[in-house]
């Protein structure tokens, strides 16, 4: 069955990797085909795609050093959709249905049924692959979970407008912390403390981040939830209270080259008694629906926002996600296709 006799999406526009970049990616390292989908099998779906993800762990999958895999060359390139079944073959989902999946930088595709999830309760659907999807998991398990948030805690956040930044900074606030936000550049220092609610935040380019910190932080910080590495990690690890929890989640000072940095000296966690965990989203896949439902409220009462940074077709993927490695995007990457 087909949704549409007069539309049947028999194919499908792609973005593959055309070239490996060196440092930051750009427009050049991607090309756009066009293709046509094979027939429909017993088990499958054909997934008009609707929104399309662009994620930093895209940058590591061209690098090969991800734990998620790798895009070889002139492969399509890997990415999480949200999109609406227009044929089945499945048992499971009926045509109109709204599903998200790893579907890829492309227009449609077709999924075996046991890669396929529906959304659920979730009212707007870019919210799967964004707040209510892998960013705010990720940020959801790596501070309540994990660091485990007390009133009062000093809760230090990079990247703090991004999409986990953001989703962390809210939550933090939710739970009665002091929220210091460090970001890139003055709009986002602004939309930190009078959209988010964050009691602080740093320009990282224009301050001095150390002296910053001391001036705010004077009893030290007791959460370091970290989505950079680099220098950031040194700086805030020497300021850290006794008992801090420092969450290990992202890296991407360093994503962009080939080299790796230092990392800080372990007497600093060391010096504070802290509990330092590395945190992959894919872990607390089980508890996703936990997840949401503790938060779909909080999202669809306008209390735990998120700013979507989306670019129109899917032609425009490249270009979003150079931006995005450059760190001028400003909220959640996500292309309308
Ligand atoms: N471990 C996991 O399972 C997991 C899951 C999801 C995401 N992550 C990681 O979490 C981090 C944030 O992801 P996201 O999707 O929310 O991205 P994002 O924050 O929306 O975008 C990335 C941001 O990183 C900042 N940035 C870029 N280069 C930087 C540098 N050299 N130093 C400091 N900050 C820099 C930029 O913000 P400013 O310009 O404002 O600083 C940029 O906007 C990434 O490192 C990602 O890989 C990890």
């Amino acid at each position: 069955m087909t949704i549409d006799s007069n539309i049947s999406y028999q194919q499908t526009t792609q973005v593959t990797l055309a070239s490996y970049p060196d440092t930051y990616p750009s427009e050049e390292n991607f090309a756009v085909n066009t293709v046509t989908l094979p027939a429909l099998q017993d088990g499958e779906v054909k997934i008009k795609h609707t929104f399309l993800s662009l994620d930093p762990y895209m940058r590591s999958q061209i690098a090969g050093r991800h734990v998620s895999g790798s895009i070889e060359l002139n492969g399509l390139m890997f990415g999480e959709v949200v999109g609406e079944v227009v044929e089945t073959k499945s048992a499971k989902f009926n045509l109109g249905d709204q599903v998200r999946c790893m579907g890829g930088w492309q227009t449609a595709s077709i999924q075996k049924d046991s890669a396929v999830f529906a959304i659920g309760n979730i009212e707007q659907p870019s919210h799967a692959l964004s707040v209510l999807g892998m960013p705010g998991l990720t940020a959801y398990a790596g501070l309540i979970w994990q660091a485990q948030p007390q009133a009062g805690d000093v809760v230090v956040i990079p990247a703090a407008t991004g999409a986990v930044g953001a989703t962390v900074g809210q939550l933090a606030k939710a739970n009665g912390c002091t929220v210091i936000g460090i970001v890139g550049s003055d709009e986002k220092v602004d939309y930190a403390i009078n959209q988010l609610g964050y009691d602080a935040c740093i320009n990282r380019k224009t301050q001095d981040v150390e002296q910053a910190l001391d001036k705010l932080c004077p009893e030290g910080i007791n959460i370091y939830f970290d989505l950079v590495g680099g220098d950031l990690l040194h700086s805030v690890s020497a300021r850290l209270a006794i008992g801090a929890r420092v969450i290990l989640c992202g890296m991407i000072a360093e994503t962009n080259s080939k080299e790796r940095m230092a990392g800080p000296s372990p007497g600093m966690w060391i010096k504070a008694r802290a509990i330092v965990y590395g945190l992959v989203v894919y872990d607390f896949e089980p508890r996703r629906q936990e997840f949401i439902d503790a938060c779909a409220e909080l999202v669809n009462a306008n209390k735990l926002i998120m700013k979507e940074d989306v670019s129109v077709g899917i032609a425009s993927a490249p270009a979003a996600f150079s931006r995005l490695m450059r760190g001028e995007n400003m909220g959640k990457v996500i292309v309308k296709i």
